[in-house]
C-alpha cells in the first residue's frame, strides 16, 4: 500500500507533489508527508495524520521551498499513524519514502545501533534513511550509497530518495511494489502509479523488478537487478484525467455504483463481434479450452467472489473442473499444479502482492497465465501470458462495485468460450445468452432508477450489530460479497453463508436483533431458500428477501421487508444481485456517517501481503 511521489522539476514542487498524492490517496491514507531539497542544498519536509487535507492545511502556514521534491501517503505497516512515523524518513542527508516491507528491519536496526546510528521511530523505512546515510558518512557518494543499501534490504519495496546538496538527484529502486518513470520538459517525475502523473505527463516507463533508477531533469539511467544500464519501453498512456471527479454524485462508491451499466455495456461490447449472424466471442482466441484439464482461479477480497461465480459457471457450462483460493492461501500452500492447468488471476488494480505471488508461483508450471484485471499497466498484466482487460473504468472508491460486474462479464464471457470450444453448448444457446447478457446493462440502468425502498431498508440495516447474508448456487458468493461490502464500509459485523449450512451452527445467531438478508432469485433453489427463510422467521429474525416479481409473490406476507429485482436469464443472476447488496451497504454506511470512500483501516490497493 502507501502512494510514493517524485518530482525533479522547474517550479515549487509543495503543491505539485500534493496534487499528485490526492490522486494515490486509495493506496493509504492514514497520514502523508514532502520533503524537497531546498535551494541552499538542505532537506526539509512536512508531514500530519490523517487525510492529505491535514498536510494541505499545514502547508499553508508552514510552506516548503525547493524544486525537487518526494512525496508519500501512509498505510501503516509498521509504527502507529502518528506525525513521527509518517514518511519521509530522514536520517543525515537522506530523505526517503518507500511503499512495501523491509522484512530484516529489526537486525538492520540492530546493526546501526551498535555503530551508533539511533533510530526515532517505529518504522522499517527509516532503517534505509539511516544506512544510506551511514554509507554516506563513511564516505560514499550518494548513488554509490544508494546501492550498498539496497544490497542489504530484503523484503518488497518501492523507494524514492532525495539527497542534501542534490537539486538535481533523486534515485528509486523496486522490488516487488510498483514504480513508474514519468518524462517532462526538463523534469523528471516518479510514481507509484502512472495515474498519479497524468496531469504531468502521459510518458511513462515502468521499472521492473530489481531495477534501480536514477533521475535528473535531463532523463533517467536505469539498473537493473544484476547493474547492468538497461533500456525500458517508454509507453504513452492515452487516459484522460477527470476520472477523480465524483460528477454530482456524494461519492466515489455511489458514482461507481451507478456507471454500472455503462461499464458493463463497454467490458461486453470489447469481447463480442457481432458482424455475422450469432455471436463471436472474441477472447483469448489462440487458447482452445478443449485442451484444459482444469483451471484454477485466484484472486482476493470481492475479486475471489467474482472467482466464486465463475467456479459455478465454468463447471457447469464448460465441465471443467475449477480450483479457486484467495491469494494469500495459495501462495503458501504451495499445490500441485496438474500438467496443462490454465491459471488466472482476477484483479482490479493488478498490483495486489498475494495475487502478484500466487502468479508468480504458477510461472513454469501452468500451461498458460491469464489474468483478468481492469489496469491494463498493472504487474499482474505485465507477468502474465493473456490480459482479459474489465473495462471498468478507474474505480477510485475502497469498496470494489463497477469492477465487481465487470469482472464477474468478463469471466461469464470466458466461461461461454470455453463451453463452445469444448463443445458443451450450442451456437443458439450462445447466440441466445449474448443477447441476454447484452441487454442486461439497459436492465440495470433501469433498475438503478428506482431505489427507495432499498434505502429505507439500509437504514434500518444501519442500526444493527450483526448482519447475515444468505444464498444458495450461484448466489452464494453473491452472499459473501454483500457481507465483505456491509463490513467494510459500515463497520457492521455481517457474514455470508451458503443458506443450506443454516442449519450447521449460524442459525444459533438468529434473534430479532439479527436481520437476514435472503438473496434468492426464483429458480430451481427458490424453495429451498424460503425454507431457510421460514426457519429464520420462526427465530424472529428481521428478514429482508431480495427476488424478483414472481418470488416475492409465491413467498407470501410472511417476509417485511423485500426487494424487487428484474428477472432475467437465471445464469446472469449475479450481476444484477450485486447491484442491492451495493447499494444496501452503501446506504448503510451514509446512514452512519462513516467514510464511505476511504474507510478506515483500508486501501484500495493492497501492495503488502
Ligand atoms: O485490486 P484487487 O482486485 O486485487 O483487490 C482485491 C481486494 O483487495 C479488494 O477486492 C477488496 O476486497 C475491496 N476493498 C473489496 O471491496
Amino acid at each position: 500500500m502507501c502512494g510514493i511521489i517524485g518530482i525533479l522539476g522547474n517550479h515549487e514542487a509543495a503543491p505539485i507533489l500534493v496534487e499528485a498524492l490526492k490522486r494515490l490517496e486509495y493506496r493509504g491514507y492514514d497520514s502523508s508527508g514532502i520533503a524537497t531539497v531546498e535551494s541552499e542544498g538542505s532537506i526539509d519536509r512536512r508531514r500530519a495524520v490523517g487525510k492529505l487535507v491535514e498536510l494541505q492545511d499545514k502547508l499553508v502556514f508552514q510552506p516548503l521551498k525547493g524544486k525537487v521534491g518526494i512525496g508519500h501517503t501512509r498505510w501503516a505497516t509498521h509504527g502507529e499513524p502518528n506525525e513521527e512515523n509518517a514518511h519521509p524518513h530522514n536520517s543525515g542527508a537522506v530523505s526517503v519514502v518507500h511503499n512495501g516491507i523491509i522484512e530484516n528491519f529489526l537486525e538492520l536496526r540492530h546493526e546501526l545501533r551498535c555503530d551508533g546510528y539511533k533510530p526515532e521511530t517505529d518504522t522499517d523505512t527509516e532503517t534505509i534513511a539511516m544506512l544510506c546515510s551511514k554509507f554516506i558518512d563513511e564516505g560514499h557518494e550518494p548513488i554509490d550509497a544508494a546501492r550498498k543499501t539496497l544490497l542489504k534490504l530484503s523484503g518488497s519495496f518501492a523507494i524514492a530518495m532525495l539527497f542534501a546538496g542534490h537539486e538535481n538527484l533523486m534515485i528509486a529502486a523496486r522490488s516487488g511494489s510498483p514504480l513508474a518513470v514519468g518524462y517532462g520538459k526538463n523534469e523528471m517525475y516518479l510514481g507509484s502509479d502512472a495515474l498519479a502523473l497524468l496531469p504531468m505527463t502521459k510518458k511513462i516507463t515502468y521499472l521492473e523488478e530489481g531495477d534501480l533508477a536514477i533521475l535528473a531533469r535531463e532523463g533517467v539511467d536505469i539498473y537493473d537487478h544484476l547493474g547492468n544500464l538497461v533500456s525500458r519501453p517508454i509507453k504513452y498512456l492515452n487516459q484522460s484525467t477527470n476520472f477523480y471527479d465524483k460528477s454530482g454524485f456524494n461519492h466515489f462508491m455511489e458514482k461507481e455504483i451507478y456507471e454500472q451499466p455503462v461499464a458493463l455495456e463497454t467490458a461486453i461490447k470489447s469481447y463480442i463481434c457481432d458482424k455475422n449472424v450469432g455471436a463471436k466471442i472474441n477472447l483469448l482466441k489462440e487458447l482452445n479450452f478443449k485442451e484444459i484439464p482444469k483451471i484454477i482461479l485466484i484472486a482476493c477480497g470481492t475479486a475471489y467472489y467474482a472467482c466464486y461465480v465463475a467456479k459455478y459457471w465454468i463447471e457447469k457450462l464448460a465441465k471443467i473442473p475449477v480450483e479457486i483460493d484467495i491469494g494469500s492461501e495459495f501462495r503458501y500452500r504451495e499445490p500441485p499444479i496438474e500438467k496443462g492447468t490454465a491459471a488466472i488471476f482476477v484483479s482490479q488494480s493488478g498490483e495486489t502482492a498475494d495475487t502478484l505471488a500466487a502468479l508468480r508461483y504458477c510461472v513454469g508450471k501452468a500451461k498458460i497465465i491469464i489474468s483478468i484485471v481492469n489496469v491494463s499497466t498493472s504487474s499482474i498484466a505485465r507477468e502474465s501470458d493473456q490480459v482479459l482487460e474489465i473495462h471498468a473504468g478507474p474505480e477510485i472508491g475502497v469498496a470494489s462495485t463497477k469492477a465487481f460486474t465487470c469482472q464477474l462479464a468478463v469471466l461469464f464471457l470466458m466461461t461461454l468460450k470455453a463451453a463452445q470450444d469444448r463443445s458443451e453448448i450450442s451456437e443458439i444457446n450462445i447466440a441466445k445468452t449474448v443477447s441476454d447478457l447484452k441487454s442486461l446493462p439497459s436492465t440495470l440502468n433501469q433498475y438503478l432508477g428506482s431505489t427507495n425502498s432499498i434505502q429505507d431498508i439500509a437504514y434500518k440495516l444501519s442500526t444493527a450489530s450483526d448482519v447475515l447474508f444468505l444464498g444458495r448456487g450461484l448466489m452464494y458468493p453473491v452472499a459473501l460479497e454483500g457481507a465483505l461490502k456491509l463490513k467494510e464500509i459500515s463497520y457492521i459485523h455481517s457474514e455470508g453463508y451458503a443458506a443450506g449450512e443454516l442449519k450447521h451452527g449460524p442459525i444459533a445467531l438468529i434473534d430479532d436483533s439479527v436481520p437476514v438478508i435472503i438473496l434468492a432469485p426464483c429458480d430451481e433453489l427458490f424453495e429451498k431458500n424460503i425454507s431457510n427463510m421460514h426457519e429464520v422467521i420462526a427465530r424472529k429474525a428481521n428478514v429482508t428477501l431480495i427476488s424478483d416479481k414472481e418470488g416475492l409473490q409465491s413467498a407470501g406476507s410472511i417476509v417485511k421487508n423485500t426487494i424487487e429485482m428484474p428477472r432475467t436469464n437465471k445464469l446472469l443472476t449475479p450481476l444484477v444481485y450485486a447491484l442491492p447488496i451495493q447499494l444496501l451497504a452503501y446506504f448503510s454506511a451514509v446512514s452512519k456517517g462513516t467514510d464511505v470512500d476511504q474507510p478506515r483501516n483500508l486501501a484500495k490497493s493492497v501492495t503488502v501481503e
